[in-house]
């Protein structure tokens, strides 16, 4: 069993007994409070406490109830233990849950121009990440203002960082040669899936809660996530190459349902936007160590090995997607945006 399915279990049980429910995974509508001037936050996300998301929620919650004075209690429901991706945005509509931190493809559905965050090599490095995933860039700004979010009563709260994908699968990869014929899950989105087509390999989308499961039972050859994820999720355990490709980014927007907002008074509002802006620079401050301790973590185990690609190497796989797959996603993603982004590159 996996050590997040044994602390799931633990979890469920806990959560079982403190909301009165009869199963983990009942759905507790229409407890966020404010009949005695507190209010409840559940905020549901899919990964590990320990991964940059996971801490930054969990900084979210110390902020928002220490500065509430206790007004607003945040339940934090990790791992997928209460809404997985399947149905986490809809308990968010629904105000099953009132916060989540999904990642940009996640939203493909709802709102496809948040896989602007996808598009692979948008970086080339964590330090580049601000100077694109920020609120006040201009891919920034376009999703704090995205209508089709605010038509579905979400509201953006913050930009986190997970880090740079890593490919995992069980052959080395040192060039696009080396991935095609394979399968790889990926998260919902064209713009991955569009990625991996160039590549010549194959592409799943599936939630995240059923990888590692998906990995070990070979139902798809590989996966693409950085490291925090591959160590969290114990996908090395069944993944004998890792290739070091920093080829895509996954970033989280956190959101908030609309209606809880405004029902909230003003001056708690304030305090959920500060403690949003507070557990966003935090997030920023550590993934990156995250990352790197998921790294050793890996190494340490001996269960992977590691590739690094030369630059030579690096670049054979982003010209194979670069612009091409940019530009297929022209028409969804906003002309003028990708038009940005490919001047900064160069193109
Ligand atoms: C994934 O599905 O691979 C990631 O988006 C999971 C996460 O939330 O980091």
């Amino acid at each position: 069993m996996r050590k997040t399915q044994v602390r799931g279990l633990a979890l469920c049980a806990a959560v079982a007994v403190s909301l009165s429910l009869t199963a983990c995974g009942a759905r507790g509508a229409g407890v966020s409070g404010g009949d005695d001037g507190t209010f409840t936050i559940k905020f549901s996300h899919v990964v590990t406490p320990e991964t940059p998301k996971g801490k930054a929620a969990e900084k979210f919650k110390e902020v928002v109830e220490k500065n509430s004075g206790g007004r607003i209690k945040v339940q934090i429901y990790p791992n997928s233990e209460l809404y997985g991706d399947k149905d986490e945005l809809q308990a968010l509509q629904s105000n099953s849950v009132q916060m989540l931190a999904p990642a940009s493809a996640k939203f493909t559905t709802i709102a496809p121009e948040l896989q602007v965050l996808d598009l692979p090599f948008l970086f080339d490095s964590v330090e580049d990440i601000p100077k694109v995933a920020s609120p006040e860039t201009q891919a920034g700004k376009a999703i704090y203002a995205n209508k089709a979010l605010a038509g579905k009563k979400i509201k953006p709260l913050g930009l986190w960082d997970n880090g740079l994908k890593q490919l995992s699968s069980n052959s080395e990869m040192r060039k696009p040669a080396d991935v095609a014929g394979h399968s790889f899950r990926i998260q919902p989105s064209d713009v991955l899936d569009s990625q991996f087509k160039k590549w010549g390999a194959s592409a799943t989308p599936m939630a995240f809660s059923e990888v590692y499961n998906a990995l070990q039972q070979g139902v798809v050859d590989g996966q693409e996530n950085p490291y925090s994820n591959i160590e969290s999720q114990n996908m090395h355990t069944v993944q004998k190459h890792i290739t070091e490709s920093n080829h895509g980014y996954v970033g989280y927007v956190l959101v908030i349902n609309t209606d809880f907002f405004n029902k909230l008074p003003k001056d708690l509002q304030d305090t959920v936007v500060k403690a949003a802006d507070e557990a966003s620079t935090f997030n920023r401050q550590v993934a990156a160590q995250i990352n790197e301790e998921a790294k050793q973590t890996i190494l340490k185990s001996g269960k992977t090995k590691i590739t690094k690609l030369s630059d030579a190497e690096r670049q054979a796989f982003k010209d194979a997607v670069v612009p091409s797959v940019w530009r297929e996603y022209e028409d969804v993603i906003g002309k003028e945006i990708i038009g940005e982004l490919l001047k900064e590159q160069g193109q």
